[in-house]
């Protein structure tokens, strides 16, 4: 039975998440929280290997059915060995993207047929989805631009920027179906001022 509390961060590339992430993580675990942070593609020892077949600039041949698959591939594994055990323990759990990236990327952004994906997801994750999602928002030229000052460019990054509007246009769509769940975050504030807010609004969530 589940007892703890599970939390995703989304968005395109350069919203600053995998530091709010981080932040969240250090400041709930500050706080008293058994806290796990975590990511996708990751989050396992195989995780790790389908992650570097996945983003390294040498996999150009990659079609998209092969890239869809190794992401859920990493996201099973990802949850037998990480997600669920520490859910069921009463941690809070966070991860670094989920299933929302696949609909948003490969998706969206590829174009592969949104019924396919729920129907793969519906096998790789049995359709566990987060608790709750913070969605950080932000144009995609300034995210990209940010990646790019910091020479972050891995296969998908590497992708045109109508891919990347496809993309973010991906998540908006995501967020106003679910806004139950996908909470929307302005990440062209400032870092300090995102952290208050995604702070506020899980403490709000897991202290209820
Ligand atoms: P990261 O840069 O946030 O670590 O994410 C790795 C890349 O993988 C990023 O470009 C988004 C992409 N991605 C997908 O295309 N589909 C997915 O399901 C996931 C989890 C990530």
């Amino acid at each position: 039975m589940k007892k703890g509390f599970f939390l995703s961060f989304e968005g395109i590339e350069g919203t600053g998440k995998s530091t709010q992430a981080r932040l969240l993580f250090e400041r709930l675990r500050e706080k008293g929280f058994d806290a796990v942070l975590t990511e996708e593609p990751g989050g396992t020892k195989i995780g790790h290997k389908i992650r570097e077949l996945l983003l390294s600039p040498d996999h150009q041949e990659m079609t998209p059915l092969t890239e869809l698959l190794l992401y859920f591939a990493s996201r099973t594994q990802h949850l037998a060995q990480v997600i669920i055990p520490a859910v069921n323990r009463g941690a809070v759990v966070i991860t670094d993207r989920f299933t929302d990236s696949t609909i948003a990327y490969q998706g969206y952004g590829r174009g592969i047929a949104l019924h396919l994906l729920h129907s793969l997801d519906t096998i790789a994750t049995e359709g566990m989805q987060p608790d709750i999602t913070l969605l950080l928002d932000l144009d995609v030229e300034t995210g990209l631009g940010r990646n790019r000052g910091i020479n972050k460019t891995d296969r998908i990054e590497l992708e045109d920027i109508r891919f990347h509007k496809r993309v973010r246009n991906g998540f908006l769509e995501l967020a106003a179906q679910q806004p139950e769940r996908i909470k929307l975050i302005d990440a062209s504030l400032e870092k300090e001022e995102v952290r208050k807010r995604v702070l506020d609004l899980v403490l709000d969530i897991v202290s209820s």
